[in-house]
């Protein structure tokens, strides 16, 4: 395991599915219907189908064109959290969890793009996927059950406007607009 692999290893979920599920619900109730959380969670769900494609790919053809998907998918929504939301994390209470979610965003980065040299059929792919998987739940996990929380309760009705409309438009500034089909 390279150095990388063993940070990213140290935060592989310690947390059971139960507590994700309970953190994705508190969430779920927490959002409002297209405000910048709710655009969040779908993201979140988004890359976890993602991810379950690439897994679930025959072949290499198809494994590699499900992986692009989840770096698009994946690099769009880190993007848009970066540019906005964690900044906005980092003007209230607790602003260590900024610092935090790009630490953890940039290894997943860097762990996606030792992925993509990889052969997709190789069980070394597999494995680098499962440490990716680790570390993208648990950071979602975090955000979900308490950072994002947090800026909820402190974020003006202004802010809720502001964070919605940014978040937006830096995930469809990579990502492309949803289609209306
Ligand atoms: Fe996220």
């Amino acid at each position: 395991m390279s150095i990388i692999d063993r940070m990213i290893a140290a935060v592989t979920p310690p947390e059971s599915d139960e507590a994700r599920l309970e953190a994705r619900t508190r969430a779920t109730r927490a959002a409002l219907p297209g405000d910048w959380l709710d655009q969040i969670l779908q993201h979140h769900m988004d890359i976890e189908d993602a991810l379950a494609d690439v897994r679930a790919a025959s072949d290499a053809a198809s494994r590699t064109a499900q992986l692009k998907q989840l770096a698009l998918v994946l690099t769009g929504h880190a993007i848009a959290e970066e540019a906005v939301i964690y900044p906005a994390m980092a003007n209230v209470a607790a602003k260590g969890h900024a610092g935090m979610g790009y630490d953890e965003q940039a290894l997943v980065k860097v762990q996606m793009a030792l992925l993509e040299k990889l052969d997709p059929m190789s069980q070394e792919f597999i494995e680098k996927l499962d440490h990716i998987e680790g570390a993208v739940k648990h950071h979602m996990y975090q955000e979900e059950g308490d950072w994002f929380l947090e800026l909820k309760d402190s974020a003006s009705v202004a802010d809720e406007v502001l964070l919605t409309r940014r978040y937006a438009e830096e995930y469809e500034r990579y990502v492309g607009a949803p289609s209306l089909a």
